[in-house]
């Protein structure tokens, strides 16, 4: 099937050697026109990984993003190791078992990756709240072929995307991997000047660009600190991070900034590019597609029947998130098991702090204020009802498409990643307007 991509957005080329690919970098990172226009998000727990959904990403000519986040629970067989009935229940066990397989299903899912799709850009997503977040950081720079003297040299990452927390010393870390670029997800400019700000003064690299997400429409974990509109202003955003980025890489240089949260359409796409962002991302849209690790069931029983995405502070990792609600998501655990159970996911997991409390109080206390996140998102990961449900807020647009529909008997279907590329790349596809 031939695909358009249309010429007044940047698609990028297909590469024929490493070299070719790094060659490009290095002038998509600082030549304004050279970023692709459109990129996909890293969604954990490992839905992004599958070695065909990156592939027919990058041969779309879009930028795909893989997850890092607690891949462990990516794997069937580990999972029912951390979270089955004869699981391992010391939790300095447990915690190392979890965090052992982490690093040996990214290095797994990131070879599979490459057999498929060996020159083709592709970034991963970290995000800075997980508990093994630096051993992650130092096995995605080290992931891939290497010289003797130590250096990648191909098959390996190409950008960090790190979210979820602003970690002072990315800069620095990445002193060490000079073959990868790195970009912070920020909801606001300030946020942006902080990271560059730590980078100079720990004599880091400063990033080598920025992905300004939307506090209110995005899906998953959000940058604002409570449930109400956050006031985020896009057009303000990006004019003062331009200034923010003239003030500390010089007046000539060109910094990429990506926008996301709620892009579905092709007019979203081109507001975006007219605002001043040179590329957007797209989350819940790759999401609900047929290549992608959401399993077909879920996405027909949740996510195309969704009433509504709420945004609640009930996240262990603290932070407002937008889901769908889950009726049967049972948060209800009681505080030992809690205890027991945990694999030290989230740097400071405020359902474990709950649980603890509760019984230093001696209270055989069952939690409702939050959930394991692990446990909850890796139920969806592997189709089990009762799981959680991040999502864009978009969705309770989207899912009226008819990209969603059969077009002869009306049922619901799941597009292919091609298809629903075509579909938001096309103008015609209009954002439809609410009424009432
Ligand atoms: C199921 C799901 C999981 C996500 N997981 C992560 C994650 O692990 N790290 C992260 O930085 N963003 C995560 N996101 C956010 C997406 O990468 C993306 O930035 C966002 O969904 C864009 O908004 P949209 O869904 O409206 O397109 C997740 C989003 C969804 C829907």
């Amino acid at each position: 099937m031939s695909f358009l991509f249309p010429p007044e957005l940047i698609k990028l080329p297909e590469f024929h050697s490493e070299q070719e690919k790094r060659e490009y970098m290095q002038k998509m990172f600082t030549r304004k026109g050279w970023y692709p226009s459109i990129g996909t998000g890293g969604m954990g727990i490992d839905f992004v990984n599958k070695p065909e959904y990156i592939a027919e990403i990058t041969h779309a000519g879009l930028l795909p993003t893989m997850s890092a986040v607690i891949l462990a629970l990516g794997n069937p067989e580990y999972r029912e190791k951390l979270f089955g009935p004869r699981e391992q229940r010391i939790i300095r066990n447990r915690t190392r078992f979890a965090r052992q397989k982490n690093i040996e299903v990214l290095l797994d899912r990131i070879k599979k990756m490459r057999e498929l799709n060996p020159y083709g850009i592709v970034a991963i997503n970290l995000m800075h709240a997980v508990g093994d977040y630096k051993e992650m950081v130092e096995a995605i720079g080290n992931a891939g072929e290497k010289n003797e003297k130590g250096e990648v040299i191909g098959n390996g990452i190409d950008i960090l995307v790190v979210g979820a927390g602003m970690p002072r010393d990315l800069g620095t870390d990445m002193l060490r991997f000079p073959h990868m670029k790195y970009i912070p997800i920020v909801s606001s400019a300030k946020a942006a000047k902080f990271m560059l700000l730590f980078a100079k003064k720990n004599k880091g690299r400063l990033p080598d660009g920025f992905y300004i997400e939307h506090p209110d429409t995005a899906g998953g974990h959000l940058g604002k600190r409570n449930v109400e509109d956050s006031g985020f202003d896009p057009v303000q955003t990006i004019t003062e991070l331009r200034q923010i980025i003239k003030d500390f890489y010089g007046e000539n240089v060109h910094v990429p900034v990506i926008y996301g949260g709620g892009v579905s359409y092709r007019e979203d796409i081109d507001r975006a590019l007219e605002w001043g962002y040179d590329s957007v991302n797209i989350g819940t849209r790759a999401l609900l597609t047929k290549e992608s690790g959401m399993p077909d069931d879920i996405i027909l029983t949740y996510y195309l029947n969704a009433d509504k995405v709420e945004t609640n502070l009930k996240s262990p990792a603290g932070l407002p998130s937008n889901a769908i609600p889950n009726p049967e998501m049972s948060a209800m655990d009681r505080a030992k098991d809690i205890v027991k159970d945990c694999i030290s996911c989230i740097k400071t997991c405020q359902y474990l702090d709950a649980a603890k409390e509760a019984l230093k109080a001696g209270k055989e206390k069952v939690i409702t204020e939050s959930y394991c996140i692990a446990d909850k998102l890796s139920m969806t990961r592997h189709g089990l009802k009762g799981g959680l449900l991040f999502s864009g807020k978009g969705l309770e647009i989207i899912k009226n498409d008819i990209l969603y529909r059969n077009q002869k008997t009306g049922e619901a279907v799941i597009p292919h990643i091609r298809q629903m590329i075509e579909f938001i790349l096309n103008p015609e596809n209009k954002r439809p307007t609410i009424t009432g």
